[in-house]
């Protein structure tokens, strides 16, 4: 099922549970706007290479719309539109101000030189300047971008607009950004888990944890759980897999990567094969990197009591449906993730504001959005009486609703 599919699916299930009305659940559907741009750059060797952009600006109810751009040789539009519409839930679950986007464009940012990236990401701004804005709609990076590529939008949009540093986020600090916005998602990732481990009378300390991803997401989790006492007894990433029943020492790991090492080379672990990760004995599984990983033909042995989904989209429904027979208790994405977008938030707040933050107000901020969402899914789970997903897309879609219907839809 592709991701479309399965998040208009959780968003019609919602939309049953609050008994939402027809026409406003059509329209909540429907994004507000589509955008397809063709870029051509002349490449380093001055041929022409031509690329399609596109962002898809979901719903603006609660505020400016806010999404990543993202670039990768397989950039879909329904994809685009499935993860626009995801950021419109996850922007309410966590309950700031914004609604939902998401962009990219069809590139392999691999086979660019800097250069070509440049001028393809300069093209790409110019093409839609007048669509995005502080406002409007807020970009941030996602797959294959980074903060040099919201400095380049940021320095391309101001030549039209003016010093404009709050039109993205997850710009370098120099330009604006946060203190603590490399850590949030990792950050809020350890933030929920503790919130939920918390309502079984458990903590992080002495439980242990397997971790698919070891990348921004998996690393930063990797280190707070390990920090606060967690056994990370496993890590799988694009290189293979490593396990270590004692407790693999994150710190190292993390020097070892830093070093340009790889991941399955490291010592101190033992590899084993990739495709027993995910089933591998553990309490709390984190899938931190790709979409899709859990489906109907590995979700009956997995062994984990909890599964926080870091990554956006890791268990298909299917696996959905066989992991809760189970009793397996799911964390899911539109809340477990969301600390990325939230400290974003602060730092559109801080360039708003022109004052900057300290990183431990920062971080006790983030704490406090994290625990409060947590607290309201568990409110939806227990009126509706519904699992935690339900309960997320409950809390998300009733607050985008209560929005539209206020503001006058029909008018
Ligand atoms: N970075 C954020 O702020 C953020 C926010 C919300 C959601 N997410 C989601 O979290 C996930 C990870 O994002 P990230 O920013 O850490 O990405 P990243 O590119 O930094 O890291 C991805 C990790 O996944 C691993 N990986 C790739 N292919 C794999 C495979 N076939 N098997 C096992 N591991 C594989 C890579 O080796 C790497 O360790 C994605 O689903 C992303 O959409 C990220």
């Amino acid at each position: 099922m592709n991701s479309l599919v399965a998040t208009s699916r959780n968003f019609r299930k919602a939309a049953r549970i609050l008994g939402l009305d027809a026409k406003l659940e059509k329209s909540l559907l429907i994004p507000f706007r589509e955008i397809k741009v063709e870029c051509t750059i002349p490449k380093d060797d001055g041929s022409l290479a031509s690329f399609v952009g596109f962002r898809v600006q979901h719903d603006n109810a609660r505020g400016p719309m806010k999404g990543g751009i993202r670039y990768h040789p397989e950039v879909d539009p329904d994809e685009v539109n499935a993860l626009a519409q995801l950021m419109t839930w996850k922007t309410a679950v966590a309950d700031i101000p914004y609604g939902g986007a998401k962009g990219g464009i069809g590139c392999a940012p691999g086979e660019l030189s800097n250069s070509e990236l440049e001028r393809l990401t300069r093209i790409f701004t110019q093409k839609i300047h007048d669509l995005i804005g502080i406002h409007t709609d807020v970009p941030a990076p996602d797959m294959g971008t980074n903060a040099q590529t919201m400095a380049w939008i940021l320095d391309e949009y101001s030549k039209f607009h003016g010093y404009s540093p709050a039109v993205v986020t997850g710009k370098p600090i120099d330009l604006g950004g946060s203190l603590g916005r490399d850590a949030a998602t990792g950050r809020g990732v350890v933030f929920a888990t503790e919130a939920l481990l918390a309502e079984y009378g458990k903590s992080i300390s002495g439980l242990t944890f397997v971790i698919q991803g070891f990348g921004n997401v998996g690393s930063w989790a990797a280190q707070l759980i390990h920090e606060r006492g967690g056994k990370v007894i496993a890590i799988g990433d694009v290189s293979g897999a490593i396990k270590n029943s004692n407790g693999i020492d994150i710190p190292a790991l993390v020097k070892h990567k830093s070093g340009g090492g790889v991941l399955k080379d490291f010592r101190g672990s033992d590899a084993f094969d990739p495709k027993e990760l995910l089933v591998h004995e553990c309490d709390v599984l984190l899938p931190c990197a790709l979409g899709g990983v859990l489906h109907r033909e590995n979700a009956a042995d997995v062994k984990a009591k909890y599964i926080i989904e870091a990554a956006n989209h890791p268990t298909d429904p299917e696996a959905d449906e066989i992991l809760s027979k189970k009793g397996v208790v799911i964390l899911p994405d539109i809340y477990a993730n969301a600390g990325g977008v939230i400290v974003s938030y602060f730092e559109w707040v801080q360039n708003i504001q022109g004052f900057m933050w300290d990183e431990e107000k920062v971080n006790a901020e983030l704490q406090k959005y994290m625990r409060s969402a947590f607290k309201n899914i568990k409110g939806m789970c227990q009126s509706h009486d519904c699992s935690l997903r339900m309960g997320a897309f409950t809390l998300g879609v009733n607050r985008v609703a209560r929005a539209t219907m206020l503001r006058g839809w029909e008018g």
